[in-house]
């Protein structure tokens, strides 16, 4: 079983897509919620904008708070790959009358999206499930979608360095997770497999340098202590 095949991913979203919302929120005490809030405040939203990608964009969780930030009316685009998710997406995509939204069911490692076409992308929580491999593939996708001065946010649950925050880290991810899983799905399996892609992914530091090599300028983000790592910057 490869944990990184695109479509693994996909069914394990498409089963997950019922109870990840409030799994998702109960589990994190309210961080998940601050910490998207915290992805979307990173782009400078004063600037003249046509065109945003919201990547792994799930059930459209960051799509109220980019609403209430956008000072421009613009088109953004979600992209994930899972037709459940998105189905929950494409339902949610007309409340919010000044952002036309579209949902793109694609694996964004081989997307059909034009280059030099996004003012900004950014993406909540879509780190874990990739392999190394594969976020040096991302990496170069987000370089070539970038507008020049296009501006990038992304943010995702980390492996704190900080000693003290191990303990509860470890607690999240092996027994917290599950545990809600299994309360809401009667099934702890899925949700375990979360803690697995987090304990693998680690931070965002590796992401940082693949897309350094693209040339893209960046900045590493600590939030919380370290319980969150994000990576901000644009193309120049
Ligand atoms: C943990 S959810 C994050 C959802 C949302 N952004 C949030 O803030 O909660 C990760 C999402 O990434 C999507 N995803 C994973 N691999 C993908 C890929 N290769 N292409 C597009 N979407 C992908 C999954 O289907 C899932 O909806």
């Amino acid at each position: 079983m490869d944990i990184y095949d695109e479509q693994y991913v996909a069914n394990l979203f498409n089963r997950m897509s019922k109870s990840y919302g409030t799994a998702n929120y109960i589990s994190s005490f309210g961080f998940t919620e601050r910490w998207r809030r915290q992805c979307v405040q990173e782009i400078n939203w004063k600037t003249e904008m046509e065109n945003g990608y919201d990547l792994m964009s799930g059930m459209g969780e960051c799509w109220s708070l980019i609403n209430k930030a956008a000072q421009h009316s613009h088109q953004l685009n979600g992209v994930d790959i899972s037709p459940e998710m998105n189905k929950v997406a494409s339902a949610k995509a007309n409340q919010f009358p000044s952002i036309p939204i579209q949902v793109l069911e694609q694996n964004v490692l081989q997307n059909s999206i034009p280059s030099n076409s996004a003012d900004y992308i950014l993406s909540a929580f879509g780190l874990k499930t990739f392999s190394d491999k594969q976020l040096q593939q991302l990496a170069s996708q987000i370089s070539r979608l970038l507008k020049s001065n296009g501006q990038f946010s992304f943010i995702e649950i980390s492996k704190p360095t900080n000693k003290l925050l191990l303990l509860p880290y470890m607690f999240y991810l092996k027994f917290l997770i599950p545990l809600i899983g299994k309360l809401f799905m009667g099934n702890s399996s899925d949700y375990s497999m979360l803690g697995i892609y987090c304990e693998n992914f680690k931070d965002c530091a590796s992401f940082k340098n693949y897309l350094e090599e693209e040339g893209l300028e960046v900045v590493f983000k600590k939030y919380f202590f370290g319980c969150a790592t994000g990576v901000v910057g644009r193309k120049k």
